[in-house]
């Protein structure tokens, strides 16, 4: 699962280009039974599994020394921050971050408060598994690292900047069933094309995401 999204458009090219690595384990290599269980009965019932915190523990510790930096753990979860643009860029300040996936049934509270790792949502919506999560956070991190995207898909990253939306975009044709590109952007002057991007942001970030408004004041 993770190999399809790492190993493809630019968080391979972060790899490539030595800016970041990834290092993938296997939380059942930890299990210490012949079925190799990573998961048992809630105690006090209930339907689901809950992760165990001995192997949870173990599988954090163990690839915790497989570098001499601290990593700065974190548990995907429904039930954390909300993961935004600000927060991408927390992250990218981090040296080493370790992402914990989970399934949601849960992982035993004790791993919690041993490891004082960070619980992270992605959105206020329950998937199956920590996994996808965990890819969403590597894509909007590694994309913002020095280095990662070069000037031809730069563009995109204006979305969320001052947390306002990115302005319109048009390419050719001119003209396309009876749509015509804005004048100003054929206008050549690119001081006005600035002011008028700006403006756009401002009005589609009103239009369509007014919360992030409200949110910078
Ligand atoms: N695991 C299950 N749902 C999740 C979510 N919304 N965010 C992060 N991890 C999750």
């Amino acid at each position: 699962m993770f190999e399809q999204v790492l190993g493809t458009s630019i968080p391979k090219r972060a790899a490539d280009k030595g800016i970041v690595s990834y290092h993938l384990h296997d939380i059942r290599e930890c299990a210490t039974d012949a079925h190799r269980s990573v998961d048992d009965k809630p105690f006090g019932g209930g339907p689901g599994m809950v992760m165990m915190a001995p192997v949870i523990c173990d599988a954090i510790d163990k690839a915790s020394a497989q570098d001499v930096r601290k990593p700065k753990l974190i548990i995907m979860s429904p039930q954390g921050r909300v993961l935004d643009q600000k927060m991408v860029k927390e992250l990218a300040g981090e040296s080493r971050i370790m992402l914990l996936a989970g399934r949601y049934e849960g992982i035993d509270e004790r791993v919690l408060e041993l490891t004082g790792a960070t619980e992270l949502s992605i959105g206020d919506y329950v998937l199956s598994g920590g996994e996808l999560a965990a890819m969403v956070v590597i894509d909007a991190v590694v994309r913002t690292l020095p280095g990662v995207l070069g000037a031809h898909d730069g563009a995109a990253d204006e979305t969320f900047k001052d947390d306002l939306l990115e302005h319109p975009q048009y390419t050719r044709p001119r003209e396309y069933k009876g749509l015509e590109v804005p004048d100003i952007l054929l206008s050549g002057n690119h001081k006005n094309i600035a002011l008028w991007r700006q403006q756009q942001r401002l009005e589609r970030t009103k239009k369509k995401r007014p919360d992030l408004l409200i949110k910078k004041n």
